[in-house]
């Protein structure tokens, strides 16, 4: 147990209470320190100060610390007030960094900020600045603004593990409920692709929780899937999911098997997407579509994949929505679980 030495108060216990206010609102009270007993009176550990004193024998004694837990960042800073209301109060958290963004009026205190995110998080070793997804990658631009600088991180979700790089890779640890949520719809011997695998999360997740026959594991980002081959390795997957680099809207020319389920995570795109992946689907297919939609426009964009199933001689038998997450006032993150049979099976 620490202890320090400091000036004190020697106070009877009868005028305790009375002291301890007076010191704490003159903030003569030192708080770091843990008061003292002693058989009819109590130690106040004090700091130097101008302050007049209560008219108690002033002593040296020794004091245990006090370890204060804080437990909010915002705790630890000193911005002006008016800006206190503008402090993220959420985050993603990706392996051992934090992706934190900030409004441009406290970009000159994001070093404060990452510091004192550090202190109040003892298993993050980095704090980066990120703008939102963009460009075909699905990347964020990423500053690192405390700890370690890097970008590279061990993620761990349902016992897996992944290894992500914020700044060249996409990740949301967001999904990792939807990932969950599909794996348990695999059924034995199945033939999956994930068209647009990133790192490769859904498909280690199909592999080490469902039983499928092959998982195909696609995407045109060189740098996921860079770390999609080591993720596979792994999480000892690498006799199920195949990792290929390529453009999804080749799926057909590079894929030897019809699929019995399809995982489309593309929001935005996974459209221009839905014809080609029915091109390479088995006579009765799931696929797992995702987009990121305001909610008047789901109909329609429902009634547009049926059109196009038409056109490749598919129905659209069973079209299942799931709400993921809201993205923007209005817009959601949408999954739609859809089965996809051919004419001639529904017929
Ligand atoms: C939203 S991320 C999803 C990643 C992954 N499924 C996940 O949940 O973490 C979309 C991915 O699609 C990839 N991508 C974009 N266009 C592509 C294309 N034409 N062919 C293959 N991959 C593509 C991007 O590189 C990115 O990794």
């Amino acid at each position: 147990m620490l202890k320090k030495k400091s000036k004190a108060l020697c106070v009877p216990f009868s005028e305790a209470e009375q002291v301890r206010r007076y010191l704490k609102e003159e903030q003569i009270l030192r708080m770091d320190m843990k008061l003292l007993k002693e058989e009819s009176c109590i130690f106040f550990p004090i700091m130097k100060t101008q302050k007049e004193l209560p008219d108690f024998p002033l002593v040296i004694r020794f004091f245990e610390t006090r370890t204060e837990k804080v437990h909010c960042y915002k705790d630890l800073l000193k911005i002006p007030k008016k800006l206190e209301g503008e402090l993220p109060t959420s985050f993603d958290i990706i392996g051992s960094i934090i992706l934190l963004k900030l409004l441009e009026n406290l970009f000159r205190y994001r070093k404060q900020i990452g510091q004192a995110l550090l202190k109040t998080h003892p298993h993050i070793r980095t704090v980066c600045l990120v703008d939102p997804v963009a460009g075909e990658h699905r990347t964020r631009n990423t500053i690192v603004i405390a700890g370690e600088n890097r970008t590279l991180t061990t993620h761990t979700e349902y016992g897996l593990s992944f290894q992500v790089d914020v700044a060249s890779a996409y990740f949301s640890p967001r999904l990792a409920t939807e990932r969950k949520r599909i794996a348990a719809q695999v059924k034995k011997g199945e033939v999956v692709v994930d068209l647009f695998t990133g790192v490769a999360p859904f498909a280690i997740m199909i592999a080490r929780f469902a039983k499928p026959k092959a998982v195909y594991a696609i995407d045109k980002n060189r740098e996921a899937i860079d770390l999609a081959r080591q993720n596979v390795k792994l999480n000892h997957v690498l006799d199920i999911v195949e990792v290929v680099h390529a453009d999804a809207k080749d799926a057909g020319k590079i894929l030897p098997v019809k699929a019995d389920r399809i995982i489309m995570n593309l929001p935005f795109s996974a459209y221009n997407f839905f014809s080609m992946a029915l091109s390479i689907a088995a006579s009765e297919c799931k696929v797992h579509y995702y987009d990121i939609i305001r909610e008047e426009e789901l109909e329609g964009r429902i009634i547009s994949l049926q059109d196009i199933a038409k056109k490749q001689g598919y129905s659209l038998t069973q079209v299942q929505i799931h709400k993921i997450k809201s993205y923007a006032p209005r817009e959601f993150y949408i999954g739609l679980d859809i089965t996809a049979t051919t004419h001639a099976d529904v017929a």
